[in-house]
């Protein structure tokens, strides 16, 4: 039940997941809002290893008809997101947090997203009862696009995942069944099509934002989130140049290395160093040397974490004689061209 559990480039911390729960506790213009915090700040402490949000919206057609609902359809969700995961991560820094996506298609009224209705097919929602026009290819092609401005928002936002919501008789569920899906087009003949599409262009999203790190005889592309790298980097600076600052001569030295598999980043400092006894802790959450209210003890903690995440490892090499040296390996995914 406690052990970690692996999905591909993600780890869970134990098998106790909370599965996606619409919590209608949203600002009424779909910004998560307090109550979200506070729940999932509860969950986090409570014992779930990781949070699946309740299905968010991609875009205003496809918004539930529940007043409450979230989004993540705009840039001023992904501040509001990046607050909400904030907290549950200084809550437990261990939890992790996916955001649920999807679109309702014929499940919703006008009234609420101030759209036409639309979906798969022209079928009627027997509950919502509004009158549905059936997507042409151009528009079904529009709100795949719409899931990928999603997941890089939320990727932003600082999700460690997202989950596509393709049941419950949503969008997706309407072109996977034949009850709503009598198309004549390509997405009649393959009923997978269109998820196929959806998980496509998230995939080709992600890629996006990747990021290349080049060093003297080798060239590497690292399927690393902009976000993340950018995280990793400057937390090894920070910590860097805050460690020598006191020296007469400070010093940082930043050195790349082609390690065949692994690219090697190592950051070296001449400050006072890191003392014996608290070698082994420094990776652990909260732990700090610095007076209380000048750092949270996080920093090296979720550095480490991203670098596991992308398969690599973030160590202190106790060789170095004066000051202190991180060692980064980040694998090499792929060769660039
Ligand atoms: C109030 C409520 C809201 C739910 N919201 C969602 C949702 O947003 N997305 C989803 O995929 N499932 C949603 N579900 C379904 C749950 O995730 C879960 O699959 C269902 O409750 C069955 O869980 P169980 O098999 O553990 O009993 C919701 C269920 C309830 C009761």
């Amino acid at each position: 039940m406690f052990q970690q559990l692996q999905l591909r480039g993600l780890t869970l911390p134990g098998r106790i997941l909370r599965a996606a729960t619409f919590e209608n506790m949203a600002e009424p213009d779909g910004k998560p809002g307090k109550g979200h915090a506070a729940l999932y700040v509860r969950l986090a402490l409570g014992g779930a290893g990781t949070i699946i949000t309740g299905f968010a919206y991609t875009s205003l057609q496809g918004r539930a008809a529940q007043r409450f609902q979230a989004g993540i359809d705009a840039e001023d969700k992904v501040e509001a997101w990046k607050r909400v995961i904030g907290r549950v991560k200084q809550a437990n820094p261990e939890t992790k947090i996916i955001l649920q996506m999807a679109h309702t298609g014929r499940q919703t009224i006008s009234a609420v997203t101030g759209r036409p209705v639309v979906g798969a097919g022209p079928v009627r929602c027997t509950y919502f009862l509004s009158t549905v026009r059936t997507l042409t290819e151009p528009e079904a092609a529009a709100i795949v696009r719409e899931f990928g401005r999603a997941v890089a928002r939320a990727a932003r936002a600082g999700f460690d995942a997202v989950q596509i919501h393709a049941a419950h008789g949503y969008l997706i569920h309407q072109f996977l069944s034949p009850h709503t899906n009598r198309r004549k087009d390509r997405y009649g003949d393959d009923p997978l099509l269109f998820l196929k599409e959806v998980l496509t262009e998230l995939v080709r999203e992600l890629d996006r934002h990747s990021v290349r790190l080049q060093c003297e005889g080798g060239n590497f592309q690292l399927k690393a989130f902009r976000m993340d790298l950018e995280q990793l980097l400057r937390q090894l600076l920070h910590n860097a140049i805050e460690a020598s600052e006191n020296r007469e001569h400070p010093q940082v030295l930043v050195r790349l290395r082609d390690q065949g598999e692994h690219l090697q980043v190592e950051v070296r400092d001449n400050g006072t160093g890191i003392k014996e006894e608290i070698r082994e802790r420094i990776f652990e959450p909260f732990f700090t040397t610095k007076p209380v209210g000048r750092g949270l003890g996080l920093g090296l903690s979720i550095a480490s974490q991203i670098a596991r995440l992308h398969k690599g490892s973030l160590v202190l090499d106790s060789s170095s004689s004066e000051g202190s040296c991180f060692v980064l390996r980040l694998p090499r995914s792929l060769e660039a061209e």
